[in-house]
């Protein structure tokens, strides 16, 4: 058999809640439609993308997987439990949340735009160096910033305890004290380490994209919507 297809008692169990064996009654009580035909045999194949499969004359679909944005505030974690702290999970209002993950994460008190999703290959494609992905943060800095920094900066610096140089960032000087910088690299606080290996101190950091996915403007520090298809499709293979 081909990848397209699935065995029709294999994919009934598998998105929905019925295990193996009630699918099978469920076949052999005659409840079970496919394409609007009685169906009853459960070694059947079926085309999950052509097909229509319905139990009880309910049609049933494969759960889509699910894309969101948020605007992290600052003292929330990205992490999916925390004993202690607001986590960015907690500010989203969703059915099974236990499913969802962050794709790529922000410290603290750091605010801004959050992936999230349930979709494992698209946070991959997200986070994996290999997809050289730029982030892009407005760094709001205690002291001015230098051109010999931003150069130093653009050309890659030493952090402490890491062997190489930074890969080379994109600088775009806002004013003496606010910079926009874009990285693909994602190292334990990237950003603040190198501003602090150019001499600055960082005092506020706020992610404004992620690849070509831009934080919605219209979402305030908390709030969140569902990735628009167009967003989502730029990590889909
Ligand atoms: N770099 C940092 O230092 N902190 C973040 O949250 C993200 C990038």
């Amino acid at each position: 058999m081909n990848k397209t297809t699935i065995r029709l008692d294999k994919y009934i169990a598998s998105v929905t809640d019925y295990s193996r064996n009630e699918v099978k009654r469920l076949l052999k009580n005659d409840h079970v439609r496919v394409n609007g035909i009685p169906a009853s045999n459960p070694a059947a194949h079926i085309n999950q993308q052509e097909d229509t499969v319905a139990v009880y004359e309910q049609v049933i679909d494969a759960p889509q997987a699910r894309y969101f944005m948020l605007n992290k505030p600052r003292e929330t974690v990205c992490a999916t439990e925390d004993s202690e702290h607001t986590t960015v999970l907690d500010l989203i209002d969703e059915p099974n949340l236990h499913k969802l993950h962050i794709a790529g994460r922000l410290d603290k008190d750091t605010t801004g735009l959050v992936l999230i999703t349930d979709d494992g290959q698209w946070s991959h494609q997200v986070t994996s160096p290999r997809s050289e992905c730029f982030k892009r943060y407005r760094v709001y800095l205690a002291q001015d910033i230098t051109d010999d920094a931003i150069t130093a900066l653009k050309q890659g610096v030493q952090l402490h305890n890491e062997k190489k140089l930074t890969l080379p960032a994109h600088i775009d000087k806002i004013d003496n004290t606010t910079i926009l910088i874009s990285i693909q690299e994602g190292k334990y606080h990237q950003v603040k380490r190198m501003l602090a290996a150019v001499g600055n101190h960082v005092e506020h950091l706020h992610r404004e994209a992620v690849g070509k996915i831009e934080l919605d403007k219209e979402l305030e520090l908390g709030q969140y919507r569902e990735l628009h298809h167009h967003e989502a499709a730029l990590f889909l293979p």
